[in-house]
Formats: structure tokens, sequence, C-alpha cells
């Protein structure tokens, strides 16, 4: 694992985000792996700059989306198609059918077989992750037995706090979601992951502190993976004592 400390928020976005331009220039059809949540959203706007300075051309590119929540329509302000539309998409000159995130109001044997045979004919080339301060990556969360595939999930009561803040009332938060399998994520060609925050410490240390693959931290699989980048501040950096 590669692990690169800046220090600045916008310092490793705009680490992170080069290295989805390298990509992109040397392969104009990438297929990118998406994130949503705070962490990628600094990324996101280097990348929107760059496209707007014509750094980088997506009218090829092709995305496909960690996750989304069953149940919200892709226009709910709180869907993921939604938060990438205004925090992505709108800003750059991909191709809406380029474009591939989850239905959350599909039904859900039919949404895992379209999307499992999505990820049977692509493979990622760069896939972007934030951590959740359980460890999930997506929405694998803690668990016995991770799910390879892409597969519907129940939220772990603690996701469903952490994401509250984004509704008006932790009631309103899905119980649920689609998302990648670790296979799915383990498979993509490169790997980059963000993190931010005291709130991450636990799960950050299980992953790069600790030898350990641990299911209860789903990120920790990373360690097998072998082209993964994890982008950090000096502020966490410090927090880990790194
Ligand atoms: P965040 O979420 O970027 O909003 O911290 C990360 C995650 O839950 O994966």
């Amino acid at each position: 694992m590669k692990l690169i400390i800046k220090d600045s928020y916008e310092e490793c976005c705009k680490a992170g985000a080069q290295l989805f331009i390298e990509l992109i220039n040397r392969k104009k059809d990438a297929l990118i792996g998406l994130a949503t949540g705070d962490t990628p959203k600094g990324l996101y706007k280097e990348l929107i700059n760059a496209n707007s300075k014509w750094e980088v051309d997506f009218s090829n590119v092709r995305s496909v989306n960690l996750d989304e929540y069953k149940g919200l329509a892709g226009d709910h302000n709180q869907s993921y198609r939604y938060f990438m539309k205004e925090n992505l998409f709108k800003g750059l000159n991909i191709k809406p059918e380029n474009i591939t995130i989850a239905d959350g109001l599909a039904e859900t044997s039919a949404e895992e077989k379209r999307m499992r045979e999505f990820f049977a004919k692509n493979n990622v080339d760069m896939q972007l992750l934030g951590i959740g301060r359980n460890g999930h990556v997506g929405f694998n969360e803690p668990a016995e037995k991770l799910q390879s595939s892409f597969h519907y999930t129940d939220l772990t009561q603690d996701t469903i706090e952490a994401n509250s803040r984004m509704f008006d009332n932790v009631e309103d938060v899905p119980k649920g979601a689609y998302t990648m399998g670790m296979g799915d994520i383990m498979r993509a060609r490169q790997i980059v992951l963000l993190a931010f925050g005291a709130s991450k410490v636990d799960a950050m240390t299980k992953l790069l502190k600790d030898d350990y693959v641990d299911p209860m931290c789903p990120a920790t699989v990373l360690k097998m993976h072998p082209d993964v980048t994890v982008i950090i501040d000096r502020e966490l950096a410090g927090l880990l004592g790194l």
C-alpha cells in the first residue's frame, strides 16, 4: 500500500485527482469507480476544473458508482445519483449513457442481476474510495462474512447514524442499500482511498498500522490488493502517529 500524506484536504484532493487525470489521459475510455460522501467532494472539484481547462477529456470515460440507497429515486436529493450529478457530472463532458449507478427503486434481485452482469463484463480501472468510521468501503458493512459480488445490504446502525447528518431525521435514512461487493472492488486495477478526520482514526489504524485482514473492518481487505494508494492529510497522519 502506498501512503501519501499532504498538508491539507485540498492538497490531498489535488493529488488524488491527478491520479485519475493521468489514467484518463493514457486511457481515454477508462472505467472509473466513484464514491459519494464528504470525502471525494474536493477531488471532484479538481476534476471539473481540469476538464474545464481541457487538461482532461471525459467524452469517452465510463463511470460506475460504488453504491446507492435502496428506496430513493435517482432524483431524490439524498440519492447518490443526485449527489453525483450535483458534485461531479454536471461539470464534466461525460456522456450520460456512460454513467452506471444502481437504481434505488429497482426490485432487489433484478437490480443485483443487472449490476452483476455489468461487473462480469467490466473491470474498473481506478476505484475511488472513502472509508466509513466503522471501516466500511462502499456499503460493505462490518460482518463475519463479506460478500464478493454486487448486492443489497442492510445498513448498520452506526452507518445510519453517521449518514443521518445529511437527512432531517435519523428515521429518514434508508435502512438498506445496494453496493459493489468486496470482490468487485478488489478487481479494480488501481484503488485510491482518501480519508480525513478524527472519526476515521480507528478504521485507519486497522488499515495502516495492524497487519490483519478483519471482516469487522472491511477496508482491511485492501491490504491484499497490489495497487492501493492511500491519501491522508497531516492532521489524520498525526492522530495515527505517522
Ligand atoms: P464520508 O463517508 O466521506 O462522508 O466520510 C465515507 C464513507 O462512509 O464511506
